[in-house]
């Protein structure tokens, strides 16, 4: 789709762990040619960075690490286990921590590359931190069994040895911390659509996202 760049559209989306909200993201933003942001994975980054390097795992070490931060050091495999997911709940509670990246998640969602119509950014806060004033804003999610047998098949093809019990275990308890933390605890903001998936293929999910979005770039 063509869209004309002399004011950016930003996307926004919250969404509990494995809801789809990712492979959604991905689709929409390469159909309407949007800088896509995982939020997730900087936190996942920097968890894993905490279990790499236990000693020296401190805010001046991490400033320096997210001041150079590329979005291909995103693209890690080692960042998808749920060890270093679990890990990213615990430290995305900090809030030193969450302001080192905040201004990271900003700049790319009000200044993506030139080449692109606009930004796509997924994650917890986006919605009402990142980007409150976001032209279409979603929450996007699922049931628990749903959301955990996705994320039980995903590890399963990245050949990771991991039992159902394990993972249904860890995304309640990162419901828990994601949804009750003090500091920018998930939520669904009033003006947020909500896209249910668990009964939805990605197609159907891409197509009712798509209909809203071209529904108000047509007015
Ligand atoms: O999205 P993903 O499951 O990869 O995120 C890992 C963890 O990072 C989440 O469980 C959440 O605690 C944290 N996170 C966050 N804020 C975001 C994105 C992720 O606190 N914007």
């Amino acid at each position: 789709m063509k869209l004309k760049r002399k004011k950016i559209i930003k996307i926004a989306i919250d969404s509990p762990a494995a809801a789809g909200a990712g492979t959604l993201a991905k689709a929409i933003s390469k159909y309407y040619n949007l800088f896509y942001l995982d939020t997730g994975k900087i936190y996942r980054l920097i968890a894993y960075l905490k279990l790499k390097f236990p000693s020296k795992f401190n805010l001046s070490f991490l400033r320096k690490r997210i001041k150079k931060l590329k979005i291909k050091d995103l693209e890690n495999k080692s960042l998808i286990s749920d060890k270093v997911g679990l890990e990213a709940s615990i430290i995305s509670k900090n809030t030193s921590i969450r302001k080192l990246v905040h201004s990271f998640q900003i700049n790319c969602a009000y200044n993506p590359p030139k080449k692109y119509y606009g930004s796509c950014l997924d994650g917890r806060d986006i919605t009402y931190k990142i980007i409150p004033d976001a032209e279409f804003k979603f929450f996007i999610t699922a049931n628990i069994k749903t959301r955990a047998l996705r994320r039980f098949n995903e590890l399963k093809k990245l050949k990771k040895k991991i039992d159902y019990k394990e993972v249904l275990k860890s995304i309640k308890k990162r419901d828990k911390s994601d949804y009750n933390r003090k500091i920018s605890p998930l939520k669904r903001t009033k003006d947020s659509v909500l896209i249910n998936t668990t009964n939805l293929t990605k197609k159907a999910c891409f197509l009712k996202i798509k209909k809203i979005i071209d529904k108000e770039l047509q007015k």
